[in-house]
């Protein structure tokens, strides 16, 4: 946890060194509005780019947010494309953030995706991977148990093929084996859009983290309600099994 340099949302305010969110209601909103739910995941995309920019002045050094899970792929196929589509134009704008300092990083089975797409991730990642004033991880094609999955996978070849023993399997070994390996564990969970679930977010990392729920549809989501998230973040009492 980091304490606010800029003091932007005042001095004794404790600051989540890592903060997931899941972006979730643009469907809701766009239909509330009687358009295409394309037009919700529009919006929710500009966003994004502004919850980003304010959580690197607020002094956040990692922010992960949910894009498109695992089980995504059971919408319907022009909506899948229409998220696709606009991840390609995500990728070009995150660009963007690399003359901000910030390091751009993904999360999830990238072996799904368009090769195109691909391509850019990987020099995204590559090309901001200096870049230190906050870290962003986008989470696509992203679940839990995925990620679990192929956690244990990756040890079990490892221990058929005589590297590593059964003793040798601990928390430490599976954590570097995740998608987030050397990335700390989050903080606080932000889901906006009123559930109150984790859909297969950071199931691992989360064992100890803090929710912040709001009804507030994602692409409605303002600095503010950052704001509010982090103040409430700040008043709870974190434990971890301790008294
Ligand atoms: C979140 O918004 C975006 C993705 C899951 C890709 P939804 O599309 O889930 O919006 P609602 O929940 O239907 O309102
Ligand atoms: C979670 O939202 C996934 C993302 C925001 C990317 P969903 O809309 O898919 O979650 P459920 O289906 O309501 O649990
Ligand atoms: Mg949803």
């Amino acid at each position: 946890m980091s304490k606010v340099t800029q003091g932007v949302l005042g001095e004794d305010i404790i600051v989540p060194k890592h903060v997931g969110v899941i972006m979730d209601g643009n469907g809701r909103w766009a239909k509330k509005r009687g358009l295409p739910r394309k037009f919700g995941h529009r919006e929710g995309a500009k966003t994004f780019r502004a919850i980003a920019r304010h959580a690197k002045a607020i002094g956040i050094s990692y922010i992960t947010f949910y894009a498109f899970s695992t089980e995504n792929w059971k919408r319907p196929k022009d909506e899948v494309n229409a998220i696709m589509d606009l991840f390609e134009k995500y990728l070009d704008e995150v660009r963007d953030f690399m003359d901000e300092n910030i390091r751009v990083r993904f999360i999830g089975d990238r072996s799904m995706l368009n090769p195109r797409l691909q391509e850019k991730m990987k020099n995204v990642e590559e090309d901001s991977k200096d870049f230190d004033a906050m870290t962003l991880i986008l989470a696509i094609n992203y679940g839990g148990r995925d990620e679990i999955t192929h956690a244990v996978k990756n040890i079990a070849d490892e221990v058929a093929s005589g590297k590593l023993s059964p003793s040798d399997v601990t928390e430490n070994l599976i954590q570097n084996n995740l998608y987030t390996e050397e990335i700390p564990d989050v903080d606080l969970i932000i889901r906006p859009s009123g559930e109150q679930r984790l859909s297969n977010f950071l199931i691992w990392q989360a064992a100890y983290a803090e929710y912040y729920f709001t009804n507030i549809l994602w692409p409605d989501f303002g600095k503010k309600d950052l704001d509010k998230a982090i103040i409430t973040f700040s008043e709870r009492n974190r434990r971890f099994g301790g008294i």
